[in-house]
This record gives structure tokens, sequence and C-alpha cells, in this order.
């Protein structure tokens, strides 16, 4: 487990999925009915974009940091960029805690034991977020369905093995069979294109009746780097797909990307 977040946080990508959480979390509390967030590899919480590793790879100046004067459009980008403007950027588990009801609750799972502890500093203010430092697939199957039988299932790995994408597909299947009416977002590097098809095909097979998949590509394309990444959504909310697209017309001309819409499974 050599990958830290650390070095990514509040890239182009982080940012489009970290608004995709808020999208979906404020669709969430719009019904009483508790939820509950299961994030099943949830990093450190925040990150300081100041700091060592995120000046290594300029990647937040790429990112979040090209956001700071964006204002108006809809609700989740003005909630997101709230959420982001502190002092460090809060990565998914620390915006879900902040987007908690007291009805609500988190549950954030992190393998890597220095990130768990990291984390369990930073979400102690919030009494509804549990941290557990435990394999994600794996816990997730345990997890699922929560006794609130709403909420979002946040599957964000860092796919360093070669089998990632596999394990990944089987768990979502899995959780899925137990858990259909939950609101799944998985996110996916897109390093080949046929690697990138090939799993949204095994995620497909879990039989989802709506899946909306969006790809964020950089316009040009740098050596070296993350040039694109994906976000499959399990059972989007009503509206997602045009409250994203209205959102990503602000902010990619900044973050100099392009997204596409497909409907996997279903359609709006
Ligand atoms: C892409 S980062 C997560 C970022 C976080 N979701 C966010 O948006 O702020 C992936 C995290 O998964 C952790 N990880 C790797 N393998 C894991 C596993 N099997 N179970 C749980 N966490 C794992 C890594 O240590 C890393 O912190």
């Amino acid at each position: 487990m050599n990958y830290r977040h650390a070095y990514h946080a509040g890239n182009f990508a982080d940012v489009v999925k970290h608004l995709a959480v808020v999208g979906v979390l404020q669709h969430l509390r719009k019904k009483a009915a508790a939820f509950a967030v299961i994030d099943s590899h949830a990093g450190c919480g925040a990150y300081n974009l100041s700091g060592l590793e995120a000046s290594r790879t300029g990647e937040a100046a790429e990112g979040i940091a090209r956001l700071t004067n964006v204002s108006g459009g809809p609700a989740a980008l003005t909630s997101y960029l709230e959420l982001a403007k502190g002092a460090r950027y809060p990565g998914s588990p620390l915006l879900a805690a902040q987007l908690l009801r007291p009805q609500d609750r988190l549950v954030a799972i992190e393998k890597h034991p220095e990130d768990a502890a990291t984390l369990a500093a930073t979400l102690r203010p919030y009494p509804k977020a549990r941290v557990e430092e435990a394999d994600g697939y794996r816990r997730l199957l345990g997890l699922v369905p929560p006794p609130e039988r709403r909420g979002l299932i946040l599957i964000d790995p860092s796919y360093e093995s070669p089998d990632e994408f596999r394990e990944a597909a089987s768990a979502v299947a899995a959780a899925y069979r137990r858990f259909a009416t939950g609101i799944y977002l998985i996110w996916f590097p897109i390093k080949s294109t046929a690697e990138a098809n090939s799993f949204c095909g095994e995620v497909l097979t879990a039989g989802a009746a709506k899946v909306l998949r969006l790809d964020i590509s950089r316009c040009q394309m740098v050596a070296g780097k993350l040039n694109a990444a994906g976000l499959l959504v399990l059972n989007p909310p009503w509206q997602f797909e045009p409250d994203m697209r209205a959102s990503l017309d602000l902010i990619l001309p900044r973050l100099e990307c392009e997204a596409r819409f497909d409907w996997l499974a279903g359609s709006p």
C-alpha cells in the first residue's frame, strides 16, 4: 500500500468526485428519514494543500485552487466550494461528516494504519462518524444493507494492484445484491479505455437498473500524469445528471477538462 492521497487531493478528478458526493448527500438530506454513508476507501479526511506532497505534484494547484472565485451554480457546487475553502482540503469522509444531520451516520473505512489514525483524529468532532481501520471491500459487505435502508456507498480505491479493478467490481456486485436501493458512487482512473470499459461492463453485471457513467478528461494530455478518470453512479438521484452538467459547465473550463456522460443502464 504505497498510494497516499495527499499527493492527489484537490486535483481535477478529486474535485468532480467530491462535487458528486455533495450532490448525492444533498439529495438524501431532502427527506427527513435517516441515511447512512459508507466510504470504503476513506483516506485521511483532510489535506494540507501547501504541504510537501501537494506541492510536489502541483495537482491541487491545477484543480481546486483554480476554483476560488467561482460563484453561483447549482446548490451542490456552492455547498462543495464552501466546504472546500477552509485551511485544509476536505476529503470524502470529512465532506460527508459535515453534511450529516443528527439522524444520519457515516462509516469511514481505511486500511492504511497511519491514514486511519489521522482520519479518526479528523473526524473526532463528528459524533455520527465512525472510523474503522479495515479492508474496505470485506468490511463493506458486513455493513450493507444499512438499517436505514437509504444511503450512499462510496467506493474510491487506489487501484494499486493489477487485480483491483476486478476486486472493486465484484465488491460492488456483492454489495448491490444486498442493498439494491442504495446510491453507489464508484471512482476509477482511466489509463486505458479498454480497461475502463471492461471495468464498467463488470460493474453492470451487478444488475443495477440505472447506471450513469461520467468521464472527466484533460483537454490536453500531460505525459506522466493521470489524464482521465471516471465515476459510475448506480441509482443516481433525480436531477443528478442535469445538476452535475450545470456545475461542470462552470468549473471545467477552469480545470481545462471536459466531461462525457453516458447512461449505461436505464435513462434519467
Ligand atoms: C483514493 S484514496 C481515498 C480518497 C478519499 N475517498 C477521498 O475522496 O478523500 C484511496 C484510499 O484507500 C486506501 N486503501 C487502499 N486499499 C484499501 C483497502 N483494501 N481497504 C480500505 N482502504 C484502502 C488508501 O490507503 C487510500 O487512503
